[in-house]
């Protein structure tokens, strides 16, 4: 396996943001990844998937490892469910497309998601009423500090909504994950926007959905090859049931999802809009003129003009609303 010195990462992140990398590598199979983490103890790692979630603010001074196995395994089969393993380096919505094709039902309302699938478990990626952590079964990681494969339950991956064990303990490169699926397909109502786009169509395929879900997307999201981003820049705000009336206090239409036992979750996006920021500009950063939660960049190289642009939106929604915005994006 090739280590390249003082990579440029401006095309391995989705804001198009530049940091120099001071070594560089693709894993093709998990013992190329067992090998360049044990031969390199002492260098400060970062592991990356397609760099959708994350930019960089300054030059990285350690080792990038950018998984690249690819392979798809079959675990189990029978009438009813399959599990596959998969490798972390595989493009996410070629995962979805493979799994529609063949009559595997569960991740299709994940369809375009910009991710990987090793990327795809770290921030329990969600959408339309779905997170993938419902479908997972298995993941294998290596630990950056020991250099030892190790084997990760559903339970053990400590899943919540865009967490989980691997976001908040950062010391593991994921080598594959596993995904139980099942064969027979019944369409469940989750979420307003893509029962509208499937008005009309009894009993949905697994492929109407996804092309359902790929439709909404479009429609909502940029593309971020066209204008650089990193899909939705901040989480949905969890609220206790006080903070929740505090809120339709000051704001009263606000959206509430129920989220759990004294637990509402309301929409970032709704907050950001209302304090005035849809579609606003601040040099060559913004918000996207069609939705408000996604920043885009408008053609800066510099991660930090991206920084200053999040903190004046959160400032303006805490003085605003009383409303902590948390990012959902990491910045480096
Ligand atoms: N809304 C506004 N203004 C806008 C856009 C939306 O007020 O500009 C309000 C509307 O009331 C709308 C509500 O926000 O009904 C929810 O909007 P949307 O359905 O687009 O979902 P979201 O909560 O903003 C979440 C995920 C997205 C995912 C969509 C669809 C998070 C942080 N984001 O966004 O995930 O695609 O649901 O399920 O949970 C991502 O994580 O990068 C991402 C794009």
């Amino acid at each position: 396996m090739i280590i390249k010195h003082n990579v440029q990462l401006k095309p391995y992140n989705s804001f198009r943001t530049k940091a120099l990398a001071k070594l560089f590598c693709e894993p093709a199979t998990l013992d190329e990844l067992i090998e360049v983490i044990r031969t390199h103890p002492h260098e400060k790692k970062l592991i990356l998937g397609g760099g959708f979630n994350l930019f960089f603010t300054k030059d990285f001074d350690g080792l990038v490892i950018k998984p690249a196995m690819e392979q798809v395994k079959t675990i189990t089969d029978d009438e009813q469910q399959v599990e596959i393993e998969v490798g972390a380096g595989m493009e996410w919505d070629a995962l979805v497309e493979h799994c529609v094709g063949r009559g595997y039902a569960g991740l299709e309302n994940l369809s375009l998601i910009p991710s990987t699938v090793g990327a795809c478990p770290v921030q329990n990626i969600g959408a339309y009423g779905a997170e993938v952590s419902e479908m997972i079964t298995r993941v294998k990681a290596v630990n950056l500090k020991t250099g030892e494969v190790e084997i990760f339950s559903n339970e053990e991956c400590q899943f919540g909504y865009r967490e989980s064990l691997f976001k908040r303990h950062p010391h593991y490169a994921i080598a594959t994950v596993t995904f139980r699926l099942n064969k027979s397909f019944a369409y469940q109502e989750k979420y307003a926007d893509l029962n509208r786009e499937l008005e009309g169509i009894t009993n949905p395929t697994l492929t109407q959905v996804r092309e359902a879900v790929i439709r909404t997307r479009i429609r909502k999201l940029p593309d971020y090859r066209l204008l650089p981003n990193a899909g939705s820049f901040f989480k949905n705000p969890l609220l206790s049931w006080k903070e929740k009336e505090e809120l339709l206090k000051v704001l009263p239409n606000t959206p509430i999802y129920n989220a759990g036992v004294d637990l509402f979750k309301t929409s970032a996006a709704y907050l950001i809009e209302k304090a005035g920021y849809k579609g606003l500009r601040r040099g060559q950063v913004g918000t996207y003129e069609h939705h408000s939660l996604v920043l885009v960049n408008h053609g800066t190289e510099e991660g930090q003009e991206i920084i200053a642009f999040a903190q004046e939106i959160q400032q303006e929604v805490k003085k605003r609303f009383g409303i902590t915005l948390e990012p959902e994006v990491q910045a480096y």
